[in-house]
């Protein structure tokens, strides 16, 4: 597998620096996102920063790298109050950024994108990168350089997320969520980078929903809920439960959602699958070859799992019938809805608003399309609002073009527009990327009460214990073929995941 290099700062050698955010303010219109919120990071620090979807954590991160400009507040570095009125200014004060959102330039490959954020021009780019960093290295393990970025996966376009914002050099790093869309080994992986550069003296502030993860990491937390800090200090001082508490403003709920009691197995196959010849990366498909083969029958949860690029996306696309299909016969009994894994890219369109927005929905009886065509704007909306009020999407308005929701309450929108077309078959991505703990809850019970009323689930997941959660069984994804494991565990999962690369 290839190793890129770039020139990275030794980690021996990170310069420090003390980021302080000052009692910062910031409204939307009628939305408060930010009230006086402060945030101290010293050098050598990871401040996990915590809070619900909506709570602030974002808009707080944009201010501090110079995306937004706050009505009120001070970002001071080394004690220093500094104007940082745009990205560039941030990247000059030391700091660099990890977006919620993927900011790489599809059509250009992975070195060139890395060029860019070095400030290369990317036709100059002529080495071969290396990462010499250990760790690096094994972020950028598998990413090819001269790949166009749009031919990479979820999980290698966030790892080359993180690659950008620290080959940069830089002292101070905002990570907003880079762990949503990475399997358990990359977040290992990253976690230790992390620390790792904060043991020699790098400052960090870490965003996250997974408080396991932010235990693992961090050494201070704050938690922010509806743009007020809600509790800080350093993470060692609060329980689990009071982290929770303070971040949904209560006694937590129950954060995993109940196994169903027992799957139906004996509903109509709705999706059947004969043959279908899936590319692993690195491989051809094999016109000869006998393909993939298997059926869902309605009522049951099914479980993909699979490494990086072993055909899982051709498999998801091919079952709701998007793109050009596989070879090899996909019939689906009824009509199939994808929750896609990229939701920028893929499932919003971020000018358009919440309304707008339903209006794409693959819902062939959709009500508010009339027979010529024409739309009907009140059924429209009627649809819209029962999708906010039905899966807590947070917005002042239906309205506002959904790029002002923040990334929580856009994958809510996804899931809810899905779910409530009335499909035969949901196929998922990732599909609680971004959302907060409880809404992961939610969101897993309606994926199981969906099921439950004789509608077939896939879910594919990057995190195997999200679909070890949910699934009534489980399907491994594996150099283009499907595996079924012979126990639902971890173990054997993990070794028929791996099975295609051992194989010369
Ligand atoms: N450009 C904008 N226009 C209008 N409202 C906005 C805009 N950006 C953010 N908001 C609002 O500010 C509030 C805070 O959003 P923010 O994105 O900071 O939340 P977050 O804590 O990052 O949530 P998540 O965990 O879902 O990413 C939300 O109510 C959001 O709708
Ligand atoms: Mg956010």
């Amino acid at each position: 597998m290839s190793c890129f290099l770039l020139d990275v700062t030794p980690l021996s050698s990170v310069p420090t620096a003390r980021l302080d955010l000052r009692d910062v303010a910031k409204r939307f219109g009628p939305t408060t996102a930010l009230d006086g919120v402060s945030l101290t990071v010293a050098p050598g620090e990871v401040h996990t920063l915590l809070g619900e979807n909506g709570a602030g954590k974002s808009t707080l991160m944009h201010i501090a790298f110079g995306m937004l400009q706050p009505d009120r507040g001070s970002i001071v570095v080394d004690g220093v109050p500094r104007l940082i009125t745009s990205p560039r200014m941030a990247r000059d004060a030391g700091l660099g950024m990890v977006h919620q959102h993927f900011t790489t330039v599809p059509a250009l490959t992975v070195a060139e994108n890395l060029a860019l954020a070095q400030g290369v021009a990317a036709g100059q780019w002529k080495r071969s990168p290396t990462f010499q960093d250990p760790l690096l290295g094994r972020l950028s393990d598998g990413l090819d350089p001269g790949a166009p970025v749009e031919q990479l996966s979820v999980g290698e376009k966030q790892r080359l997320e993180i690659l950008k914002a620290v080959v940069q050099g830089q002292q101070m790093l905002l990570l907003d969520e880079p762990t949503a869309v990475l399997t358990p080994g990359e977040t290992t992986d990253l976690l230790q980078w992390v620390q790792a550069f904060a043991a020699a003296g790098g400052s960090v502030v870490f965003i996250t929903h997974k408080l396991a993860e932010a235990r693992l990491v961090g050494d201070s937390v704050t938690v922010l809920r509806h743009g007020t800090v809600r509790l800080t200090g350093a993470l060692g001082e609060f329980t689990t439960e009071a982290l929770a508490q303070a971040m949904i403003g209560r006694a937590s709920a129950r954060t995993v959602a109940p196994k169903r009691p027992s799957a139906r197995s004996d509903g109509d196959v709705v999706v059947r699958v004969r043959n279908l010849q899936l590319a692993a990366r690195g491989q051809s498909t094999n016109p000869e070859g006998s393909g993939v083969s298997f059926d869902v029958r309605a009522g049951e949860i099914v479980g993909l799992v699979a490494i990086e690029g072993q055909g899982q996306r051709e498999l998801l696309l091919a079952i709701a019938g998007v793109g050009s299909a596989a070879p090899g016969t996909v019939e689906v009994v009824g009509r199939a809805v994808l929750i896609p894994e990229d939701r920028t890219t893929e499932g919003i369109i971020g000018e358009f608003s919440l309304v707008e927005n339903i209006a794409l929905a693959s819902d062939a009886a959709a009500p508010w399309v009339g027979r010529w065509g024409t739309l009907d704007w009140e059924a429209l909306r009627q649809r819209t609002e029962m999708v906010v009020r039905t899966y807590g999407v947070q917005a002042p308005s239906t309205d506002m073009p959904v790029r002002s929701l923040s990334g929580g309450n856009q994958q809510k929108l996804v899931l809810g527009r899905a779910l409530a077309a009335n499909p035969s078959v949901v196929v998922a991505g990732n599909p609680t990327r971004g959302l907060d703990f409880q809404a992961t809850t939610e969101m897993h019970q309606r994926l199981q009460e969906t099921a439950s009323s004789g509608v077939a689930v896939l879910v594919y997941s990057n995190d195997l214990d999200e679909v070890l959660a949910l699934a009534d069984r489980i399907l491994v994804v594996s150099g283009g073929q499907v595996l079924i494991p012979d126990r639902a565990d971890r173990d054997t999962i993990g070794q028929l995941m791996l099975a295609a690369e051992r194989t010369p």
